[in-house]
């Protein structure tokens, strides 16, 4: 299972203080040597924390490889297209939220339209496509019909689930969800709201290949640094997985 570590946070308190530090491109090289195969950054239309410079240097200096998330919007797209980096995650953006709420509403004829011409575009470009869904049978249906290469599930209402019930619920609906979408011929990742505590679950799932994690990592590494806050994470995730720790004695 592959570990993607979205640096957004890094970017976020460097543009606190509209200042060079911290860099998100110095926080990337330091992911990478912790062993993560990803880094992802999300470059929003109001450019809150990642900036353009990030994403075009990041494209440059990255060693594992880049998975910008936009929204299924022009401007950005054009970036995207510019940029060319290994993936594209399509997602929803509203400019109050304070973060993604929720997967793109496939069940929207305008969504849809704007998602299917996104999609084309970076296509045309090379880019491998993945669409930021809930984990619903239509959401999965409805990115098959749009030719996306993978999906990546909100884990937001998991990682918020009050009761075991309703956990489990969600895991249900994760693991259902995960399962269509690889039957259609989707790679199926996650993400959102995943933490050291509450990854194991949702890291067992056979089917996902791949998780998106930032705040988590991110508020770890203030305070044990990011390399070792990357490590813990994957830890949690091979645990969660049964998989040994890596480099440990079999
Ligand atoms: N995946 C997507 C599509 C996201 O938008 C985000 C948040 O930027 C994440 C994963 C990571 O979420 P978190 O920061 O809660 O780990």
């Amino acid at each position: 299972m592959r570990l993607y570590v979205n640096i957004d946070h890094v970017a976020t308190i460097r543009e606190a203080r509209k200042t060079d530090e911290p860099d998100p491109v110095r926080a990337a090289v330091l992911v990478e040597l912790a062993g993560a195969d990803g880094i992802t950054v999300h470059l929003r239309e109001d450019r809150r924390h990642i900036q353009d410079r990030d994403v075009r240097l990041l494209a440059e200096t990255c060693r594992s490889v880049l998975n910008l998330e936009v929204a299924a919007e022009d401007g950005v797209v054009d970036v995207a297209r510019e940029i060319a980096p290994f993936q594209v995650t399509l997602v929803p953006e509203r400019r109050e939220e304070v973060t993604t709420e929720g997967g793109l509403d496939l069940a929207s004829p305008g969504v849809v339209e704007r998602v299917a011409r996104a999609t084309r575009r970076l296509q045309e470009a090379g880019i491998r496509i993945s669409l930021f869904i809930d984990p619903s049978p239509e959401a999965v249906r409805a990115s098959a019909e749009l030719h996306a290469e993978a999906v990546e599930f909100h884990t937001g209402e998991y990682a918020h689930a009050r009761t075991l019930e309703e956990r489990e619920r969600e895991v249900a609906r994760l693991r259902e969800a995960a399962a269509l979408a690889v039957e259609l011929g989707l790679a199926a990742h996650a993400g959102h709201g995943l933490t050291y505590e509450n990854v194991a679950a949702v890291a067992a799932i056979p089917q996902l290949e791949e998780l998106n994690i930032g705040h988590s990592i991110i508020s770890r590494a203030v305070f044990v640094g990011m390399e070792r806050a990357v490590q813990e994470m994957r830890t949690a995730m091979d645990r969660g997985r049964g998989v040994q720790a890596r480099g440990t004695a079999e």
